[in-house]
């Protein structure tokens, strides 16, 4: 007894699974899939269709085991099997396969089979990112707090030190309370950049991400004009969100000015290159919460990569690997985009470093 799902137009009976996170494949007992769900189509990077003309078997490295399991689950021996796989990604062949953790269920008295996968580094991937972002948000609240611990007696220490220069017999002296006076405005103004980006009032409004794209563009350009090619490589069907537009812009100019000083050296010989990507994204989990739908912005460049010591730690305020940098460009970004419920990633190898902005539509 065999069954066929419907799933060309109207609904059929397994698109429950499409809300799932974990990726879901409905088989039938030789193999061939009957059903795909979002998060599945999207790992393997294949459209449902082909997905669901294929085998289950072709999916995997090595199918003997997946192979054997499934017979036994098929001949009744057990009614569920775990097992580990390595995924084969035909959409990126030159991807190293990816380590699942599957599970095979029958379903309805086994006339099909339910194939549950799990990547394995997923989880730790999702913790360690939870950790990153708790980190961050305290060391900002750090911050912020210290900030106006500072604010409050610099205003007293400048004003004191004025004073005495009135006071002072000789006027050589004056050479110190101008080296007081010089510093406590350096640090005023230190302070008063920790403290900015929580002044100004978010302004929402629906946002064109193109739009802030190309003004980030030409604003890069315009500093970098020789040298430096910005390619764009934009999906055209993405849809406007609610936002801060000004905000936005400046998260996605720090990172693009970042990855144009980066490239100082290939600037100087002409192949500097910074592409601005941007993708929609199906069943992306952000900070602990699950989207449909996410607007995935890359900015790359093929400068000489983060500095390995600081990789780890760029998102944290007051990192800089840049003479005279003040270490607050990623931390304001970061700031900004999570305010969109987002969230900045970056990988970074010499000859081509990606920040990924993650964002979710509406
Ligand atoms: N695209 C990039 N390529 C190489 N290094 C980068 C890139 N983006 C950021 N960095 C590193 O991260 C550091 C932190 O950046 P940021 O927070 O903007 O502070 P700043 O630019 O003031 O140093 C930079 O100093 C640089 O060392
Ligand atoms: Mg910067």
């Amino acid at each position: 007894m065999s069954r066929t799902v419907a799933r060309s137009g109207g609904p059929g009976p397994y698109d429950a699974f499409d809300h799932l996170a974990t990726m879901v494949a409905v088989l039938a007992p030789d193999g061939r899939c009957l059903f795909v769900n979002a998060a599945c189509e999207n790992l393997l990077g294949l459209p449902r269709r082909s997905l669901q003309r294929s085998r289950v078997f072709d999916w995997v490295v090595e199918p003997a085991a997946l192979q054997a399991n499934f017979a036994a689950v098929v001949a009744n021996e057990y009614s569920t099997v775990r097992l580990e796989a390595l995924l084969r990604r035909p959409m990126a062949p030159q991807a190293e396969p990816l380590p699942v953790h599957a599970i095979l269920t029958q379903i309805d008295h086994g006339e099909v089979l339910l194939l549950e996968l799990v990547e394995i580094e997923q989880q730790a991937r999702q913790d360690r990112e939870t950790r990153t972002l708790d980190q961050v948000r305290v060391t900002k609240e750090l911050i912020r707090n210290l900030a106006h611990e500072i604010k409050n007696p610099l205003g007293g220490i400048r004003g004191a030190a004025q004073l005495l220069e009135l006071e002072l017999p000789d006027a050589a002296l004056t050479e110190y309370t101008q080296v007081i006076i010089h510093e406590a405005d350096r640090l005023q103004a230190l302070v008063d950049r920790l403290l900015a980006p929580h002044r100004r009032p978010r302004v929402v409004a629906d946002v064109n991400i193109h739009e802030v794209l190309e003004r980030v563009r030409s604003l890069v350009l315009a500093e970098f004009s020789r040298g430096l090619t910005i390619v764009r490589d934009y999906d055209a069907s993405l849809p406007e969100f609610r936002g801060d537009r000004e905000q936005l812009i400046q998260a996605v100019l720090n990172i693009t000015h970042n990855a144009a000083q980066a490239l100082a050296a290939r600037r100087e010989t002409g192949d500097a290159q910074i592409v601005l990507r941007t993708r929609a994204a199906r069943q992306v989990t952000i900070d602990r919460r699950r989207y449909r739908l996410a607007l995935e912005l890359h900015i790359e460049d093929n400068g000489p990569g983060v500095p390995p010591e600081i990789r780890d730690r760029i998102f944290f305020p007051l990192v800089s690997g840049r003479e005279g940098g003040s270490g607050l460009g990623l931390t304001l970004a970061q700031d900004f985009i999570q305010q969109h419920q987002g969230l900045i990633e970056c990988e970074s190898e010499p000859g081509r470093t990606l920040f990924k902005i993650q964002i979710p539509l509406p």
